[in-house]
């Protein structure tokens, strides 16, 4: 269990170093479902000594069809049985249901679940609870009269529009797993997916814009159709919305075109077909799957990360409530696309289950200016924020003059994920977007966790820039050293969890050797994270970064090895090896040596295609930012690429590269630098 003792003095210091301490500000104190430190340490130490009372009582803010006199049950020593995790067992539920009808039962119809926010500012358009959940219950109908049952999976290849939220919503109407697919991935990545769940059904849209850029998403579908089949995979129907008829064009574009073929369904017209059919909800057991979420892994292949209903419904609840505050007359705004778990969790299901009025984004955060984002805080009066350090970095790169036009008063919290903050970027959302007048909520967690892990707690936990701080409840995070030995107080190590929490993955789709392998087999015991962490004195956590082979560009995880096996596919490659190198806005980015086929040399042109290569492959955010050319690549004896020292070149700090005796051929390190060095 971590020891999270708090005993410092409160500077409200100026310049955000670490020892800078910031206290919530007092409004948000009063009132907060956790208020002040001393509640927070009360309701966490329940939430470790009497678990199953903890869960009990947030779960009885949900509605649950049957009950259970069970909580949280599992195994985590592989070495004495299966590794499991169960909630709430013999319980049955729906989160689809505990998003929409519970709400309305309970007086919110008619309260406004989302605005819609197109691309172009102009493009907006409000649905209350109601009304989602009529669109909801028509498109279940629609994916039934498809044939989907309980159990199917459906990949949804689509934009942030508002049919993504339908199209989620209703698969979990109906037992069915939604598999979404970020829609900046290629066919081929789509292809990969859909082949694994072996879905049949791919729902899609005609394009979309990405600012003034418009993107062919169905010609992208189609392509991955067609890969699929040559897996034996046959998708039977893409249900397509036709979102470029309906959107303002930014001047003088010219639209993809979408091909009809003969599994294209279009969505308006599914829909219509299937107004006033009553679409029941199927009540689902506890442990039944919810969806699947495709993550990188260190082997290249991407993971199905599974995870299942009431645990993940309870989590996301839960952690929403007290991460953010939720208040009734929140406006609550996640920047996230749904393509990652942020979206699922943060988006969707939390901000949806606690009833609050969200904001949906289609865009991006500087079109068709570097204001977009706090135009929309104003216009909306946003009070929680919900956004990406790379995000932060990119607007603050961009000057204050973008915010001066803006107030943000309403704004209370501002929360941030997916990769660690630097403090410089921490001031700037807090003392400049924020006015020193909100809370930083740095929110430590993982796909694979479902929910928030460390986080600080608005109105509870003071603040220090740049640390993740403190567990959510429910969350022991442990430092285990190289030998496995649990870390005591201040020091550094692998960051694990020696206990379930609801919200946990309960497996990768189709394969449960890798489950345990990747998580539970590098330390006995323990769900390892994959990264490394730092405790300080007063018990804050510091996230350190991954530990593996996976990288973190713009908050998105991305597999070295997946990089490595599309370079390697262009025929004058003979070997590749990719690393992260330090960025200043997007944290970090993936930076490619190749060898190259005897008598081949580097050039533009190679280059472009092997850019081109890791774009189809994988998509657009995997593709290097540097390709280097090496003549060899540094190897240990037993044939292993020596990674640490190719990270050093990449960053340029080649005083640190250390041992290389090691090495079967010293000198390629220095035809490294002296590559590097031509290139800077
Ligand atoms: O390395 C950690 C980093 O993002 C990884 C999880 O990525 P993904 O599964 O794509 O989920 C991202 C959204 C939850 C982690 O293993 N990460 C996430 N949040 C933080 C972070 N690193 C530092 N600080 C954070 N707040």
């Amino acid at each position: 269990m971590s020891d999270v003792r708090v005993k410092f003095n409160l500077t409200n210091g100026e310049d955000g170093q670490d020892e800078d301490i910031f206290n919530p500000p007092a409004p948000l104190l009063a009132g907060a479902h956790c208020s002040g430190l001393q509640n927070y340490h009360d309701l966490y130490r329940t939430s470790i000594n009497d678990a199953d009372g903890f869960w009990r009582n947030v779960a009885s803010d949900l509605h649950f069809e049957q009950g259970t006199s069970k909580g949280l049950e599992y195994n985590f020593d592989a070495k004495a049985g299966p590794v499991y995790c169960k909630f709430m067992d013999g319980a049955k539920t729906n989160i689809s249901y505990n998003c929409l009808e519970r709400n309305i039962k309970r007086g919110l119809g008619d309260k406004i679940a989302y605005i819609f926010e197109g691309n172009e500012p102009s493009d907006v358009s409000t649905w209350t609870y109601k009304e989602l959940h009529a669109q909801v219950v028509q498109f279940s109908a629609v994916l039934r009269a498809h044939g989907v049952q309980r159990g199917d999976v459906v990949a949804l290849y689509l934009p942030m529009i508002p049919e993504l939220a339908v199209a989620m919503l209703a698969c979990a109407r109906i037992g069915a797993m939604h598999s979404v697919v970020f829609a900046g991935f290629s066919a081929e990545s789509l292809a990969a997916r859909v082949v694994d769940a072996r879905c049949r059904v791919v729902v899609t849209a005609d394009g979309v814009f990405r600012g003034a850029k418009p993107i062919g998403l169905k010609s992208i579908a189609d392509a991955a159709v067609a890969l699929a089949a040559q897996e034996d995979v046959k998708v039977e129907a893409v249900i397509m919305v036709e979102h470029l008829k309906r959107v303002t064009k930014p001047d003088g574009v010219e639209l993809p075109k979408a091909d009809y073929t003969e599994i294209t369904f279009v969505y308006e017209t599914e829909m219509q077909k299937c107004s006033g059919i009553d679409s029941p909800v199927e009540w689902m057991d506890a442990e039944s799957p919810l969806f699947l979420l495709y993550t990188s892994g260190s082997t290249g292949k991407p993971k199905g990360i599974q995870h299942t209903t009431a645990g993940y419904m309870t989590y996301a609840y839960a952690t929403t409530k007290y991460t953010f505050d939720a208040k009734d007359d929140d406006v609550y705004w996640c920047t996230a696309d749904c393509g990652w778990i942020t979206g699922h969790s943060y988006l969707l299901y939390g901000p949806l289950m606690n009833g609050l009025k969200g904001i949906w984004y289609e865009g991006v955060p500087t079109y068709p200016t570097p204001s977009r984002m706090w135009d929309a805080v104003d216009k909306y009066g946003v009070t929680k924020l919900y956004t990406s350090p790379t995000a932060a970095r990119a607007l603050m790169a961009l000057g204050n003059k973008w915010l001066e036009s803006t107030s943000r008063q309403s704004l209370k919290v501002i929360g941030t994920v997916g990769e660690p903050i630097n403090p410089a970027a921490w001031m700037w959302l807090y003392k400049k977007v924020g006015l020193s007048n909100v809370s930083i909520v740095d929110t430590y967690w993982q796909t694979e966790t479902g929910g928030h892990m460390i986080t600080c707690l608005p109105g509870a936990t003071p603040m220090k820039p740049g640390a993740a701080a403190m567990p959510f409840f429910g969350a022991s995070p442990v430092l285990l050293d190289a030998e496995g030995r649990v870390i005591e107080g201040p020091g550094e190590g692998s960051l694990c969890f020696d206990r379930a929490w609801p919200g946990m993955m309960r497996g990768i789709y189709g394969d449960e050797q890798r489950f345990v392998k990747t998580y539970f087999a590098p330390f006995n015991g323990y769900y390892f994270t994959g990264d490394g962490a730092r405790r300080d004195e007063d018990g804050y956590l510091w996230i350190t970064g991954r530990v593996d082979d996976l990288m973190n560009v713009s908050g998105h995880l991305l597999s070295t090895a997946e990089i490595e096996s599309a370079l390697v596919a262009h025929e004058k490659v003979a070997e590749a090896a990719v690393v992260a190198a330090p960025h200043d806005i997007k944290g970090s980015f993936p930076y490619a040596f190749v060898t190259l086929n005897v008598g081949e040399k580097i050039n533009e042109k190679l280059v472009a295609e092997l850019k081109k290569m890791v774009r189809e492959k994988i998509g657009a955010l995997a593709v290097p930012d540097v390709i280097q050319e090496a003549p060899g690549l540094p190897k240990t004896r037993s044939g292993k690429v020596t990674r640490r020292i190719l990270r050093k070149i990449a960053e340029g700090s080649e005083s640190g590269i250390g041992d290389t005796t090691t090495l079967v051929d010293e000198s390629v390190i220095k035809q490294l630098i002296s590559g590097r060095s031509a290139r800077a």
